[in-house]
């Protein structure tokens, strides 16, 4: 694979492998080794860039969506997680009051059809007499994902389902951890008639003060029985009202996805059937969701980001959605091909949901959801990770004819790798993983060099540096992964899309390591992972041209060069990126041939992601640490010298005026 010396012929991508053992020298490291990049900007040697090679892949892992983008703050708010039968774990729900005062348990008494478990509390106190409660009552608290945010002057939306033997005055309160700084409170009182049967309250609280490791009361001074329900707390403050936790909504939304790929991964799949993601009963009204045990990363959800609130969140970010549904197998059983026809039927369904007219008689759910448009749903994959499994083909050629004859235009991903080698079926891309170490991730940029150039397109949904190369997300991780994205960028005619995995971590239950966004229950930060996908997202729709990299000794760089224009179709730039993954910073000369426009250099910029170790990671403590620093590109030319620091990724920006009209 590897060469070494001057290297005089163009390649894509622009590569030279370290094959020699470079010695460092004092002197060398002052002069630095000078690579020339020669980019070839002429109009007639640039091809366009696939409309949507950037996206994300959102899946319910690590508490990345409840507990997480789901801005929803209770926990196991329908007491359904300990499982149907009675009695049952309410976890993370506590009690107060010891049992002289109250007890508690579950039983089956629920309104909600497919969620019959509620809980059930005997307060044995009362305000006055033998055995008077305690002054701030007794009740139950439910701590949220690992504490509640709750904000001075942010108002949050509470609804619960209530019913009693007798009154009730029950007080809702949102406190500190241990229940002593009160944050917010109001009383439910109701008669004896009014609350004989399941009642909806809902109440607003303005949070008095902020405490980020929060949680939700309901206590009473009065002796009786009170049932608990789908009890919710909801910040106002969601991403337009749409439910979604701002500021990991922002950082979403910063990389620019032109895609969005969910529910998972193996979240779809389950380890077994049972447990898999079942769009069907994440649809509806909240309330009446049963919510599931997600048994691959062992989690209950209460599947308040449902179907249509995937949907929704693509809508809100830009993206095309990109549905994986269960194709009849999970981790341990499977569907046999001659009975799967039920789940290509629901599939159909569920496809009808997001695009069928409102009129239709799915589509008719989702306009009393509250979305009468259709969604712009064109990707389906059929599993995830499934190809080579005992009914995988079967199963596939089933959804996939099926799929084809209801909607030409549905573009349908295939499990298996097409890279190498031809398809044995018919898909209009194939899905493609790689989690591996940092060397191999770099030199994976030629990994579809020498792909087939006719068939089905690759879709890398997922990809990283996994592993010590990567720890909880190094420098290291990210320009590796920068390496591997130039080389899809160059080989875009046979990729047609790409996306980090997995995308977020709450810092609390770290399934997989490492992740794109960490976060708490108030804090978030990027990975250089996150920060080196910057660099991409402009890519989409551009123009990538040729780059040809010469150097008189062996080292590590890659770079590419894309044209591309603002949204607004105002500025265009021409983007030169260049990683360099050796230890040694490399001299650049840069030359710019071809190019039609003149370069306005006072707004060109240039944009570095480095650090003092290429091991260093960010944290809560030091948020960037690893982080890109932007500044003006005086010498921004068609001939630059440029300095490509040690283990580094740049992007040289150059601001493009306008062609002048030849008349
Ligand atoms: O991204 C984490 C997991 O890695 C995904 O669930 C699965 O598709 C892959 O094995």
């Amino acid at each position: 694979m590897g060469f070494c010396g001057p290297s005089s012929s163009v390649l894509l991508p622009a590569l030279l492998l370290l094959c020699t053992l470079h010695q460092t020298s004092a002197f060398e490291l002052e002069t630095n080794q000078t690579v020339s990049l020669l980019v070839d900007a002429s109009p007639q040697s640039g091809r366009v860039i696939p409309e949507a090679l950037f996206g994300v892949f959102f899946e319910e892992i690590n508490h990345a969506g409840a507990g997480g983008l789901w801005a929803e703050l209770v926990s196991n708010r329908g007491f359904e997680a300990g499982g149907p039968n009675t009695p049952s774990n309410i976890d993370p729900w506590s009690v107060i009051g010891n049992e002289s005062f109250i007890t508690t348990s579950t039983d089956r008494s629920s309104c909600f059809e497919r969620n019959k478990i509620s809980l059930r509390m005997e307060v044995i106190c009362d305000k006055d007499g033998a055995n008077t409660c305690p002054d701030d009552g007794v009740g139950i608290y439910n701590p949220g994902f690992w504490g509640m945010n709750i904000e001075q002057g942010k108002a949050y939306r509470v609804v619960l389902h209530v019913r009693s033997s007798g009154s009730v005055n029950i007080s809702v309160s949102l406190t500190g951890s241990d229940g002593l700084q009160k944050l917010a409170s109001s009383n439910i009182i109701e008669e004896a008639s009014d609350i004989s049967d399941w009642k909806k309250i809902e109440l607003t609280l303005e949070s008095q003060g902020t405490n980020h490791n929060s949680r939700l009361q309901l206590t009473t001074t009065k002796r009786g029985i009170i049932w608990f329900d789908q009890v919710s707390v909801m910040p106002l403050d969601t991403y337009k009202g749409h439910g979604f936790r701002k500021d990991l909504f922002e950082m979403l939304a910063e990389l620019k996805p032109r895609f969005i790929r969910f529910p998972g991964g193996c979240f779809v799949e389950g380890e077994w059937m049972r447990n898999a993601f079942r769009w069907r009963e994440t649809i509806g009204p909240w309330e009446e969701r049963p919510g599931h045990f997600g048994d691959v990363w062992m989690y209950w959800t209460d599947d308040g980001l449902g179907y249509l609130e995937f949907l929704q969140l693509a809508e809100d970010l830009g993206a095309a959605p990109i549905w994986v549904f269960n194709n009849g197998i999970s981790h341990n059983d499977q569907v046999s091909t001659s009975v799967v026809l039920p789940f290509v039927r629901d599939v159909l369904d569920s496809i009808e949901f997001a695009r069928g007219p409102s009129n239709s008689t799915w589509g008719s759910v989702r306009a009393a959801m509250g979305h009468p448009e259709p969604f712009d749903l064109r990707y389906v994959a059929i599993g995830n990770e499934d190809c080579g499994k005992k009914n995988y083909l079967g199963n596939y050629l089933k959804f996939y004819s099926l799929i084809k004859a209801a909607y030409p235009d549905i573009q349908i991903i295939s499990n298996c790798d097409g890279s190498s080698h031809p398809l044995d079926h018919p898909a209009d891309m194939y899905d493609f993983h790689i989690y591996t170490s940092a060397n191999n991730m770099f030199s994976m940029a030629h990994q579809f060099d020498h792909t087939s150039r006719v068939g089905p397109k690759a879709f890398v949904s997922e990809y990283a540096v996994t592993g010590k190369d990567a720890g909880t997300g190094s420098l290291l991780a990210a320009l590796a992964e920068a390496g591997f994205l130039i080389g899809l960028e160059t080989n875009s005619d046979v990729v047609e899309m790409a996306s980090y995995a997995p995308l977020l971590v709450n810092a609390n239950d770290r399934r997989w390591n490492p992740d794109a966004i960490v976060f708490n229950s108030w804090q978030s930060f990027g990975t250089p992972s996150y920060w080196m996908q910057q660099f991409f997202k402009e890519s989409s729709g551009a123009t990538v041209f040729p780059v040809k990299v010469q150097s008189n000794s062996a080292t590590s760089l890659i770079a590419s060069a894309i044209k591309w224009q603002s949204a607004e179709g105002n500025d265009n730039y021409l983007k030169i990126k260049v990683v360099n993954f050796g230890s040694d910073p490399l001299n650049l000369s840069v030359s710019v041939n071809g190019l039609e426009n003149s370069i306005n250099s006072l707004r060109s910029t240039k944009v570095v992601l480095t650090s003092a170790n290429v091991m260093d990671e960010n944290s809560f403590s030091a948020p960037n640490k690893v982080f890109p620093e932007k500044t003006r590109l005086e010498s921004a030319g068609t001939d630059m010298a440029m300095v490509a620091p040690a283990h580094s990724i740049s992007s040289f920006d150059l601001s493009l005026a306008p062609l002048v009209s030849s008349w």
